[in-house]
C-alpha cells in the first residue's frame, strides 16, 4: 500500500519534470513493469531508434541497455540522450571490441560485415552494415553478391541467419548469457504442462531451442505475433521482462515463461527513482565522439535502407 503511494508519487513527479525538461521516456521490452509503466514509447531494439531518431524532444531519457542509448545518440546528435543507471550494460556487446573486428577484417579481406545492433559505437564503426534481431535475415539476404560475410557478434544469431539465408557465414564466439540459460528441457517440460500453447523463441537462444520453436522473433516480433496468433497461450522463450506487456497486450491469453532464470540484471537496473534522478540532474549522458558516430551511423543507415 505505502510502495503503491510512494510509486504514484514518483510518477507524478517524473511527470511533471518530463514536461518541464522537454522529454520522452523511451523504454525496452524487458524493463520492470514500474518503468514500462510510465514509458512513452516501449518497444524493442530497432523500434526504439527509430523512435528516437523522430522524436520533438529535447532530452531522451533511455530505460535499457548502453548500446541501445548509444545508438539514440548516433542518430540524434542535437538530443541530449540520457540513461537512469549508466552501468546498465550488454555483457553480449562487450563479448567484441573494435580491435577484434580490425583483426577479422584483415583476416577475411574480401568480406563484408555485418554487426548485431548489440554493439559498441566503436565496433559499429568498423561495420558495412549494422541488424537487429527483426531484420537480420533481411540484411544478409540483400548482400546479393557477396561471397564472404562476417557476422559478429552473437553466434546463435549468426546460426539462425544462416539457416534461413541459406549463406555461410564468418561468426564470433560472442553470445547472451541470459538466452542462453533457456534448455530445451524447458521448452519440452513447458509443452508437457501446456500442450496447446504455441512457442516464441529469441533468435538470441540456443539453436537447440530455436529449433523447437513455432516462431522465431524479436521482442515486439512476439508481441505482434501473440496478438494475432489464433493460439490462446504461448510459451515465451526470452527475458521474462517481456511477459508483462504481452499480458497487458492480451488480457484473454495466457504467457508462460519457458524459463524464469532468463533474467537480464542489465536491464532491471533501471527505476523509477533512477528516472526521476536523471530527470532532475540530466547528468548521466550518452555520447560519442564525431568521429565514430559518423562511421557508425553509415552502417545504420545502410541497415535502414534495406527494410
Ligand atoms: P530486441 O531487438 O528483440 O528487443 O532484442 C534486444 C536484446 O537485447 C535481446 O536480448
Ligand atoms: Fe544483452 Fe542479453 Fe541483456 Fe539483451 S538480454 S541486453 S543481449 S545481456
Amino acid at each position: 500500500m505505502f510502495k503503491k503511494l510512494f510509486q504514484d508519487d514518483i510518477a507524478e513527479k517524473i511527470k511533471e519534470l518530463k514536461k518541464k525538461r522537454d522529454a520522452v521516456i523511451l523504454v525496452h521490452n524487458y524493463q520492470l513493469p514500474e518503468v514500462q509503466d510510465i514509458a512513452d514509447f516501449r518497444g524493442d531494439s530497432l523500434e526504439l531508434s527509430r523512435q528516437a531518431a523522430k522524436t520533438s524532444a529535447k532530452v531522451i531519457v533511455f530505460c535499457g541497455v548502453h548500446f541501445m542509448a548509444e545508438t539514440a545518440s548516433i542518430l540524434c546528435p542535437d538530443k541530449k540522450v540520457i540513461m537512469p543507471d549508466i552501468q546498465a550494460g550488454c555483457p553480449m556487446a562487450n563479448m567484441i571490441n573494435a580491435e577484434d573486428v580490425r583483426r577479422l577484417k584483415r583476416e577475411h579481406n574480401k568480406a563484408v560485415v555485418v554487426g548485431y545492433v548489440n554493439t559498441s559505437a566503436q565496433v559499429k564503426a568498423e561495420l558495412d552494415y549494422c541488424c537487429t534481431s527483426t531484420n537480420a535475415v533481411s540484411v544478409v539476404n540483400a548482400l546479393k553478391g557477396e561471397k564472404d560475410i562476417i557476422f559478429v557478434p552473437d553466434k546463435y544469431l549468426a546460426d539462425y541467419v544462416s539457416k534461413k539465408t541459406g549463406k555461410k557465414l564468418i561468426s564470433w564466439n560472442g553470445y547472451c548469457p541470459t538466452h542462453v540459460k533457456i534448455l530445451p528441457e524447458d521448452i519440452k517440460r513447458e509443452r508437457k504442462f501446456h500442450p496447446f500453447a504455441k512457442v516464441m523463441a529469441h533468435p538470441e537462444c540456443l539453436p537447440s531451442v530455436v529449433a523447437m520453436a513455432d516462431a522465431a522473433l524479436s521482442t515486439s516480433g512476439m508481441a505482434k505475433f501473440a496478438k494475432e496468433d489464433s493460439a490462446k497461450e504461448f510459451i515465451v522463450a526470452t527475458e521474462v521482462g517481456l511477459i508483462y506487456r504481452l499480458k497487458q497486450d492480451n488480457q484473454e491469453k495466457e504467457f508462460y515463461a519457458a524459463s524464469e532464470a532468463a533474467v537480464c540484471p542489465n536491464m532491471k537496473r533501471t527505476t523509477q527513482e533512477k528516472i526521476l534522478w536523471a530527470l532532475e540532474e540530466l547528468k548521466m549522458e550518452v555520447k560519442v565522439s564525431e568521429d565514430i558516430r559518423l562511421r557508425a551511423k553509415k552502417a545504420i543507415d545502410r541497415m535502414l535502407e534495406i527494410i
